[in-house]
C-alpha cells in the first residue's frame, strides 16, 4: 500500500574482512559472505572502504562490483582519494561517512553544516557521474535541512545513539532519540530525501525501525556478522528480512 513501501536490507560485510585481517591472508572472504547474504535475500551491499583500510581492501571494493549482482553502497570519507576510488569503481552508491583515525566505527553523523562548501562541489561530481549519493547524518533539523540543499539525493540516519542506549537499558535516553528520529525522518522526507537509516541495528531495533514509513532502506553490519557466527549469513539475512517485514505489517496494521 502506499503508506508502506517496500522496505531494503543492506549488508554491512566489513566486518567479514576483519576477521580475515587478523591473521593476514584472504579467508574469510568478505565476497563470499556478500553472495550468499545476496542469495538470502538481501537487497544490497555495503562496504566502507576506510582510509587506514583496516578491513575493506581496495581489491575487495572492485570484486564487490564486479561479482555481485546486487547494489553496491560504497561507505568512504569525503577525501580526494575516495572520490578517485568511487569514480573508477562506478558503485551504484556512495555514503559519505564522517572518519577519525583513532574511532573504533563512526562514531557520529557528517557534519553537513559546517563541510558545506566543500561538500557541495564533491557531491556534484558524484552525481554527475551517476552515483546515488547518500549523507550518513544525525536526526537533527539543520543537518537534514542542509543535506536537502547540498543535492544529495538520499540521506542515512545514524541510529546509533538510540540503538545504544536501548540495549543499554537507558529508556529515557532510548524516548529521547527515537523522537529525534521520528521527527527528522518526517522533515527529510517532506525535504524531497530518500531516507535510509543504519548504524548498532539489531533484529529488534530494525523491527522498530522498519515501521516508519518513510525509511525505505536499512543498512547493518556488525550484529549480523556476529550472528552469522552461530547460524550462518544465510539464516541471519532471513532473520533480519523477517524482523524488518514484522515492522512493515505493524505499520500497515496501525494505517489500514
Ligand atoms: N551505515 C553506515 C553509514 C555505517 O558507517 C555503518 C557502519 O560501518 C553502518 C551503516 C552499519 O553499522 P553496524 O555495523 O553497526 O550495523
Amino acid at each position: 500500500m502506499a503508506n508502506s513501501p517496500a522496505i531494503r536490507l543492506g549488508i554491512n560485510v566489513d566486518h567479514v574482512a576483519t576477521l580475515r585481517n587478523a591473521r593476514g591472508g584472504d579467508r574469510p572472504d568478505p565476497v563470499r559472505a556478500a553472495l550468499a547474504a545476496i542469495e538470502a535475500g538481501a537487497d544490497g551491499i555495503t562496504a566502507h572502504l576506510r582510509e587506514d583500510r583496516r578491513h575493506i581492501r581496495d581489491a575487495d571494493m572492485a570484486r564487490l562490483k564486479a561479482e555481485i549482482s546486487k547494489p553496491l553502497n560504497f561507505e568512504m570519507a569525503a577525501t580526494a582519494e575516495m572520490q578517485r576510488i568511487a569514480l573508477a569503481t562506478k558503485p551504484h552508491a556512495v555514503c559519505l561517512v564522517p572518519e577519525r583515525r583513532e574511532e573504533l566505527t563512526t562514531e557520529g553523523g557528517l557534519d553537513v553544516v559546517g563541510q558545506h562548501n566543500a561538500l557541495a562541489p564533491f557531491i556534484a561530481k558524484l552525481n554527475d557521474a551517476g552515483i546515488r549519493v547518500s549523507l550518513f547524518i544525525s536526526a537533527d533539523e539543520r543537518q537534514i535541512e542542509t543535506a536537502a540543499k547540498l543535492r544529495a539525493p538520499v540521506i542515512e540516519i545514524h541510529t546509533g545513539a538510540w540503538c545504544d542506549a536501548v540495549v543499554d537499558g537507558h529508556r529515557e535516553k532510548a524516548d529521547a532519540e527515537w523522537r529525534r528520529i521520528v521527527a527528522g525522518v518526517a522533515l527529510a522526507k517532506s525535504a524531497g530525501l530518500e531516507v535510509h537509516a543504519g548504524h548498532g541495528l539489531d533484529y529488534a531495533t530494525a523491527e522498530t525501525i522498519a515501521a516508519l514509513p518513510e525509511i525505505v532502506e536499512l543498512n547493518i553490519g556488525y550484529f549480523m556478522i556476529g550472528e552469522a557466527l552461530f547460524v550462518g549469513i544465510a539464516e541471519t539475512a532471513r532473520a533480519m528480512r523477517a524482523a524488518m517485514e514484522r515492522g512493515r505489517a505493524a505499520l500497515r496494521a496501525r494505517t489500514a
